[in-house]
């Protein structure tokens, strides 16, 4: 196999490989099937008899019990332990139960001012951010950008960005309910130690994580609240990229993020 194949492409092909029916590897030395059989047959024999009651192994030793690992649990103890942003990060890159990790570049943890009263939650890296390291940094990143200084804010001075997933998902496919799951405890820790005034919930997977609701379509431009804070859910700007005429919905919760900074 091409040794420059990343892991996603290789598994795609394998996949691929498996749908169309492969079921064997052809080797360059003739097999003896007759000799295979005999041996399955040998092998099955050999393990009913180990499973009769009463059955002792012999010469085999002890089997360790096997330990199911709990993900989420993981990932909320790593999350808790960690009691400043480096440490947070530095948890999240230690953590190895998401299939995420092993395609991606690099981890996406954070941009903008730590502390800033506004905090901004994505969904996941694309291709320019997980090149980058940092969230928002392609297209839809720039356009992030302009619809902040519409209203006076910058990621230089006044917001903070993170996204629900560190990893970008291969060729930018939804995550999946158990990655945003097992990612969650961390998103939670980030938010609490980031310490905002109020969110920014951006586009229908963020959404979804901290509202536990689907559908920006609808939830955009309605305050409500996401872990104890107010939080305001607005549509994504890389649909925005898409949907011009949505544009004039978000500038109206722009405005309303404006005015709401301005009572706190
Ligand atoms: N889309 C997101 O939701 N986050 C990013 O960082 C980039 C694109």
């Amino acid at each position: 196999m091409d040794s420059a194949l990343d892991w996603h492409s290789a598994k795609a092909m394998l996949e691929w490989q498996i749908e169309i029916g492969v079921d064997e590897a052809i080797s360059d030395r003739p097999v003896d099937r007759f000799a295979h059989e005999q041996a399955l047959r040998e092998a099955a024999r050999e393990r009913a008899e180990r499973q009769k009651p009463g059955a002792a192994s012999p010469g085999a030793a002890p089997r360790a019990p096997r330990v199911e690992v709990d993900p989420v649990a993981v990932a909320r103890a790593a999350a808790t332990a960690a009691t400043d942003l480096d440490a947070l990060r530095a948890a999240m890159g230690a953590f190895e139960h998401c299939e995420l990790k092993r395609g991606a570049r690099n981890l996406v943890f954070c941009d903008g001012q730590p502390g800033a009263r506004v905090m901004i939650v994505g969904e996941a890296p694309g291709r320019d951010e997980d090149r980058i390291g940092r969230p928002f940094v392609g297209k839809a990143g720039q356009l992030l950008d302009k619809m902040l200084a519409a209203i006076d804010l910058s990621r230089e001075e006044s917001v903070y960005i993170t996204n629900v997933l560190p990893w970008r998902p291969p060729q930018n496919r939804d995550p999946r309910p158990e990655e945003i799951a097992m990612m969650k405890p961390f998103l939670e820790r980030h938010i609490a130690l980031a310490d905002p005034a109020l969110l920014v919930i951006v586009g229908n997977i963020s959404a979804q994580t901290l509202l536990g609701k689907r559908g920006i379509t609808r939830l955009r431009g309605t305050w409500t609240e996401a872990l104890g804070r107010p939080a305001l859910p607005i549509l994504h700007p890389a649909y925005l990229l898409r949907q011009n005429e949505a544009k004039r919905d978000t500038w109206a919760d722009l405005l309303s993020l404006k005015a709401r900074l301005k009572t706190l």
